[in-house]
């Protein structure tokens, strides 16, 4: 079995959840949650098969990290939101799933060191690393992307404007 059949048949049934998919039109980081979390899911996949981690558990459980929608959070700031989420993308995801301790501990954990919930396991510490490199990557590539559009738009319309 190729790396990435193993990826597909651990997560299969998240992904084919119409619930989860709806991550799709949520944006996060300038990508959609749904890109984000399929990212942090391969990534963490990779490094936890690697280091003979739970690795099963860890990847469904990054793929279910940030699985909350904006509505369900518009009522808190900014701070509070990066607190909160976790806590929401655990009853979200609990609603479909039965998540082991390990799985849990990853959601609830996955912001630490922000929230009040440790990380108690291995394979937490390790999602709540590849997390923010993945994040850090993707807010990055945004701006980057914003940048390089705005110069476009510049020139575009220095072009236009002279004709
Ligand atoms: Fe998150
Ligand atoms: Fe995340």
């Amino acid at each position: 079995m190729t790396k990435q059949n193993e990826f597909d048949s651990i997560v299969e049934d998240i992904v084919k959840n119409n619930n989860f998919r709806e991550l799709d039109n949520e944006l996060h980081h300038g990508i959609t949650r749904y890109g984000h979390s399929l990212r942090v899911a391969k990534g963490v996949y990779n490094v936890t098969k690697k280091l003979h981690f739970h690795y099963k558990e860890a990847t469904r459980a990054a793929l279910l990290h940030d699985f909350y929608f904006n509505y369900q959070l518009e009522e808190n700031n900014d701070f509070k939101k990066l607190v909160e989420h976790p806590k929401v993308a655990y009853l979200n995801a609990s609603k479909y799933y039965k998540l082991t301790d390990l799985e849990k501990n990853i959601i609830l954990s996955h912001m630490f060191p922000l929230g009040n919930t440790l990380p108690k396991y291995k394979e937490s510490v390790c999602i709540t690393l590849v997390d923010k490199v993945v994040a850090i990557y993707e807010q990055q590539r945004y701006k980057l992307g914003m940048k390089l559009g705005v110069y476009f738009l510049f020139i575009f319309n220095m072009l236009t404007l002279h004709k």
